[in-house]
């Protein structure tokens, strides 16, 4: 997926720059929160997990600050929901498999998020060292591709291979449309507050 043009136009104003750190702020707290959601009996490589996306979090709220204190994220209604329409089509397409696990659903939807997120944030770190911005985000990456990497060990163990395609393919159904709105907010096409209009079928 090509990232640019939005990140370009994102980027443009320290104001709207400040609201997409925000919303990265935003999806990285609710990734750790669903970590800690997950595992009532978390072991030392969970808990790092959850400790770094929480670190991601404060890293992107606090750069966010630093450009608008007072910045707050784009389409946090829809950020959210992002995470529970994955969820839940994760744990249907696993049904339909016969897998039932919660641990194995957490491990396909985590690995399909870290391979967005490795995506999505090499293209906007090649772009804020474009523009020489006053930080990179060489730190997160680092991380992520070690969380993607166990997402790709545990993806084998847990057998869930032959799932992994849909998997894709559901992520891609939720993320897009996510997408496209940041797209018309950064490009002045809506205004925040139609953007976040309630989508058919959600609460
Ligand atoms: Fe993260
Ligand atoms: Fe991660």
């Amino acid at each position: 997926m090509n990232y640019a043009i939005v990140l370009r136009a994102l980027m443009a104003r320290p104001q709207l720059h400040a609201s997409w750190l925000s919303t990265l702020s935003l999806l990285e707290y609710v990734g750790a929160r669903k970590i800690s959601r997950t595992f009532r009996l978390p072991t030392a490589a969970v808990i790092s997990h959850f400790a770094e996306e929480a670190r991601h979090a404060r890293f992107f709220k606090e750069r966010a600050e630093r450009l608008d204190p007072g910045s707050r994220p784009l389409l946090a209604g829809r950020a959210r929901l992002y995470f529970e329409r994955l969820d839940a089509g994760v744990a249907r397409l696993l049904l339909s498999h016969g897998v039932k696990e919660p641990q194995a659903a957490y491990v396909l939807v985590t690995r399909v998020i870290e391979e967005r997120a490795t995506d999505l944030y090499t293209d906007y770190n090649r772009l804020l060292k474009e523009m020489h911005h006053p930080f990179t985000l060489d730190g997160v990456l680092a991380e992520e591709g070690r969380h993607l990497q166990l997402m790709e060990e545990l993806t084998l163990a847990w057998g869930l291979e032959t799932c992994l395609q849909e998997a894709r393919q559901e992520e891609v159904r939720h993320f897009e449309p996510f997408f496209a709105l940041l797209e018309r907010l950064a490009t002045g096409a809506a205004e925040a507050s139609l953007a976040e209009a309630p989508l058919p079928g959600s609460r």
